[in-house]
């Protein structure tokens, strides 16, 4: 009988569909059952062999079936993806506010940590901080600066040049005269920036480093404000009195000029490779700004006076972390550098 038959199909359908539980499984039901071969269609095929009677409630059976086969392959077929999908929320990691941070989290550069110190230092002493452009002319590198072509200081700050006559600029005092220009007399300005010099690479000596320039320039300001200055910088950074030398020093742009040495804090002036057996680091070469300077900065130098230093940023991150390398500093190893943090 066709009915018996159709509903025998009807049962091994849903058995099979009941026990289809993944998308694959699923889809090899709909074929064996609802595909071109499969039972249904014969059944469609075999209709043309009953009598016109028959045949109205035979294919109703059949059609029945088949709509219902369809429906439920498609009902199931959701319901297997909406669990797939709930299964993989349920497996994913997930993201918990609250836990602590697995990922190392990163350090300050050294340069970035000394700079940070000297600017709160001289900020509480009136000084603002200013910025500056690592590529500059040679007017403001050097003539401004009372260096003039051929003078053999030049021959000290060999730097990079760019073809169409700008360079690399090789000490911060390049922005001397544009501070000058910028506010005129009187001022209190830092200055920090990196600086470039054609030099040949040791322990102490590298072809981009750091440095702070500093201007005070006020009527009356002298020799003794510069000490002052800088001796309180130098015990605020390093937590504790240093000691500290000044020597003559020459700089076109000084009159009269220092190098003022701290101890190394390396080898505790013994003397080692940091500073050159010397035991004395050169830091901080200072002086009272030079007369012409002031002028071509449109500053009157029977009115004013100032002082300037050029600090070794790098250097003063070599003495106060005691980095006996200065090729650390540029070397993008993290393992020498995430070794500094800021507290
Ligand atoms: N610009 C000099 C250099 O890099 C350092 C310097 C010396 C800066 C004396 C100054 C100064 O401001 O007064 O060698």
């Amino acid at each position: 009988m066709l009915s018996q038959q159709i509903e025998a199909l009807r049962a091994s359908f849903r058995e099979a569909l009941a026990k289809a539980d993944t998308k694959e499984a699923l889809e090899a039901v709909r074929v064996s059952f609802l595909g071109k071969k499969g039972p249904i269609s014969d059944l469609m095929k075999g209709l043309r062999d009953l009598s016109p009677e028959e045949k109205k409630d035979a294919g109703q059976w059949i059609n029945a079936l088949k709509t219902e086969a369809e429906a439920a392959v498609a009902e199931k077929g959701k319901a297997l993806e909406e669990a797939a999908l709930a299964a993989a929320i349920r497996s994913a990691k997930k993201f918990n506010p609250t836990l602590p941070r697995e990922a190392s989290h990163g350090s300050y550069h050294p340069i970035t940590l000394v700079s940070r110190d000297v600017n709160r230092i001289f900020s509480t002493m009136g000084f603002t901080v200013e910025d500056y452009v690592e590529i500059t002319d040679d007017y403001h590198c050097f003539e401004a600066l009372n260096i003039p072509k051929h003078h053999p200081a030049r021959d000290m700050q060999d730097t990079y040049y760019i073809e169409n006559g700008q360079l690399l600029k090789t000490h911060t005092s390049a922005a001397q005269n544009h501070i000058m220009r910028k506010y005129g007399a009187p001022l209190r300005a830092i200055f920090p920036g990196r600086c470039f010099r054609n030099e040949a690479i040791d322990a102490c000596h590298e072809n981009t480093f750091f440095q702070m320039e500093g201007m005070m320039i006020d009527k009356d300001v002298s020799i003794s404000n510069l000490i002052y200055f800088m001796k309180t910088m130098l015990s605020e950074v390093f937590g504790a009195d240093l000691s500290v030398r000044l020597r003559p020093g020459f700089f076109p742009f000084t009159e009269p000029g220092f190098e003022l040495d701290i101890s190394c804090t390396i080898c505790g002036g013994k003397g080692c490779p940091s500073c050159k057996n010397t035991g004395w680091l050169e830091l901080c070469p200072c002086g009272m700004i030079h007369p012409n300077v002031l002028r071509e900065g449109g500053i009157d130098p029977e009115v004013y006076t100032g002082f300037a230093f050029g600090l070794g940023m790098t250097r003063l991150a070599m003495m106060k972390y005691g980095v006996k390398d200065i090729r650390d500093f540029n070397s993008g190893s993290l393992k020498a550098l995430s070794q500094f943090d800021a507290k």
